[in-house]
């Protein structure tokens, strides 16, 4: 049973979990670098690719504009594109509408064919999210962009390289920047730049196409722009939001597991969270031991740009919460407006009030069991590990929005011993 449009998952209280998951590659570096292989023609290989649907959709969109993207053994999450001399640069409303990321063709498009055409986002399940800044900092390298009937269009005869100062460390607007820096004229230089795993891992792979990037995974990125970039072959760094739900899992379900592959280093902050919780995490050389005692203790979190907590970790730790020893309150200081899941935890009898950007959690015995709907990727798999500690039956509906971004979230926990499994809306 897969994860298509009516897909839903059934948990059922489980632990205490054992055994080990590996976790797949990144999903958020994986699509970057996906979009990244614009800047140069020929074959790249990308491995550790993980299997989830977003990749299929950044497939498709360098389907679109005349790249050949695909599995070539998908098993092992190994993926080749083929990118031409001559390339369509234009990310339709259909594919922007289903996955945000693809605004993220913009730099390179621009950086290697001076045009590209982006749909204009749309609002999603987090609020409104702008790209004021990224187009702000392309247009410091020297682009243009007007913008009728919902179409971003940019040009540039040729970038320049300049200082740029993004006045928040946005991801996405590191990493438009960063891959329209690489072949722009000069040095550009990024400050206050994003500083997550992943956009080292962006600057790992841009530098074995023979890209000049320092400085990624700091404050400060300097870039000497190149004539020509060639083909790629990269391994995909290991997904720390993956990661952190099966810590998560152990939390709720009590028990001992490995998670294979995690990197200790890149989720520093968060295992000390969880530490303060009561949630043993060791690191383990290649993957991160997990012990859970029993009830975890409340404590308060405030997600922040990395190396602070990342929102995306936010609903399995308010999901922590939920059954925690006493009160936490988390602040989110990235999104405005994540919180849509509260609601749906509040349903399983989660004792949370939303004040603001904060939300303050008071710790129950155990959740009931009930009908709950997946908001977004995350969320979703927030809910179904807070299924975990539920008395009874939980059904996860909209369970698509987690097979987005997880390879098999479901197999995974089941194989640690949680009763976890895919079911049919028809059952549900
Ligand atoms: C990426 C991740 C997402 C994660 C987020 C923060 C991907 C595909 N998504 O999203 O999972 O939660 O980083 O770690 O990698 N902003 C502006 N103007 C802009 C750009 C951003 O106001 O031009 C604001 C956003 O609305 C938000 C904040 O800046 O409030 C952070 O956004 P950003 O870091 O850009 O996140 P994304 O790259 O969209």
């Amino acid at each position: 049973m897969g994860a298509g449009d009516d897909a839903v998952i059934r948990v059922g209280r489980s632990g205490p979990l054992e055994g080990t998951v590996a976790v797949a590659g990144a999903k958020n570096s994986a699509l970057k670098l996906m979009a990244a292989t614009v800047l140069a023609p020929g074959r790249h290989v990308l491995r550790n690719v993980p299997r989830i649907a977003d990749v299929d959709t950044m497939a498709e969109l360098l389907g679109r504009m005349g790249a050949t993207a695909g599995w070539e053994d998908e098993a092992a999450g190994v993926l080749t594109v083929d990118v031409p001399e001559a390339m369509d640069p234009e990310a339709p409303y259909e594919l922007v509408e289903r996955m945000r990321a693809s605004i993220v063709v913009l730099g390179p498009l621009l950086a290697r064919f001076g045009e590209a055409r982006v749909s204009v986002p749309g609002g999603d399940d987090f609020g409104h999210r702008p790209i004021d800044m990224h187009l702000r900092a392309l247009e410091e390298l020297g682009a243009t962009f007007t913008t009728s009937h919902g179409v971003i269009e940019g040009r540039a005869e040729r970038l320049l390289g300049t200082r740029v100062l993004l006045e928040y460390p946005s991801v996405g607007a590191t990493e438009n920047l960063l891959m329209a820096a690489v072949l722009a004229k000069g040095t550009t230089v990024i400050d206050n730049a994003a500083r997550e795993p992943e956009i080292a891992d962006l600057a790992a792979f841009l530098a074995g196409m023979g890209a000049e990037v320092s400085g990624a995974g700091s404050a400060t990125i300097t870039v000497e722009g190149v004539e020509r970039l060639r083909p790629v072959d990269h391994a995909v760094v290991p997904d720390r939001i993956e990661a952190a739900t099966y810590l998560a899992a152990v939390g709720m379900a009590g028990g001992a597991i490995r998670v294979d592959g995690a990197r200790a280093d890149h989720m520093e902050m968060l295992i000390e969270k969880l530490g303060d919780m009561g949630l043993r995490v060791d690191d383990g050389g290649d993957g991160l031991w997990a012990t859970a005692p029993g009830r975890l203790t409340a404590v308060d979190v405030s997600t922040l740009p990395y190396p602070g907590v990342a929102t995306d970790y936010k609903p399995l730790l308010v999901a922590l919460l939920s059954v925690a020893d006493g009160v936490g309150i988390l602040t989110e200081n990235v999104f405005a407006g994540r919180f849509r899941y509260i609601p749906e935890l509040v349903r399983m009898g989660a004792d949370i009030r939303v004040e603001g950007h904060h939300a303050v959690v008071r710790g129950v015995e155990a959740l009931s069991g009930a009908p709950v709907r997946a908001p977004d990727i995350r969320a979703g798999a927030a809910l179904v590990v807070a299924g975990l500690a539920a008395d009874g039956e939980t059904l996860v509906s909209d369970a698509h929005h987690v097979a987005r971004g997880y390879q098999d979230l479901v197999g995974n926990l089941a194989a640690l011993g949680a009763d976890v499994a895919y079911s049919s809306s028809d059952e549900a």
